[in-house]
């Protein structure tokens, strides 16, 4: 067995998405039903909304962030991708809507590595980004510097399947018809993406253990909760 069929242990993909390829691929796919199935857990949770000031980080085009702004009438969202092509298409979704709620949308390109963000933020979500980070510590590191205290979490992505058997069932059942690029990075991403064990330890290592740490269907997991004051 080869190492990238050997689901005891990830493999990375590359972090940015900015090939025209993958993008063309990514923003012509219809995620809409797990999309909205995040925002209305994300509206169970908090019926009131993440506060006024949300971050998307990692929010390619925009999926989450141009539905977040739709929801809640009162929230201010910034989305944070370092793939200038996938703000390309992100801006242009944005022209889709009325200017009242285009109003509140903007973007930044940058890395999370590197981009210097205040902490400003009284939510925080990100959607599908933490499986392509290669030291997700990056990530877990980046919550108190932009989270206020309290500052509502939510951080979704696939989780690693535990053998090929389920790896095969789950392209099978959600990619079957998807184009061969999408069905390529979602096998890719289905391998690169976390356990929930191992999210648990990351989540100790940063302090950060009272977020939960949510095993979701058949493939996804969700971490959860409010920033301490001190983290
Ligand atoms: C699978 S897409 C998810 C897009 C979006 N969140 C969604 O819900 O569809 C992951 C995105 O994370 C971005 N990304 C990956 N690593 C990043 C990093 N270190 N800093 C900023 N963005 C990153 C990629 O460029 C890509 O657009």
């Amino acid at each position: 067995m080869d190492a990238s069929a050997d689901l005891s242990v990830r493999v990375p993909e590359p972090e940015l998405m900015n090939e025209e390829q993958q993008v063309q691929a990514y923003a012509a796919a219809d995620f809409s039903q797990s999309d909205h199935a995040l925002v209305d857990w994300i509206a169970q949770r908090w019926p009131q909304g993440l506060g006024p000031r949300v971050i998307d980080l990692g929010c390619g085009p925009g999926n989450i962030s141009l539905l977040l702004v739709q929801r809640w009438r009162e929230v201010n969202v910034v989305g944070i991708d370092g793939a200038p092509r996938m703000l390309a298409v992100a801006a242009e979704r944005q022209n889709d809507l009325e200017p009242q709620v285009s109003d509140r949308l903007n973007w930044e390109q940058g890395c999370l590595q590197n981009h210097a963000l205040g902490r400003i933020y009284s939510g925080i979500v990100s959607n599908s980004l933490l499986h392509h980070l290669h030291d997700p510590q990056v990530l877990w590191n980046t919550l108190p510097q932009l989270g206020l205290a309290d500052a509502a979490v939510v951080i979704h992505d696939l989780r690693r399947p535990e053998d090929e058997r389920v790896l095969q069932e789950l392209i099978d059942c959600h990619a079957a018809d998807a184009s061969p690029v999408l069905k390529r990075d979602y096998e890719a991403s289905l391998r690169a993406a976390f356990t929930v064990a191992e999210v648990e330890i990351q989540l100790q290592q940063a302090g950060l253990e009272h977020l939960e740490v949510l095993e979701r269907e058949d493939r996804y997991l969700t971490v959860a909760g409010v920033l301490r004051s001190s983290g």
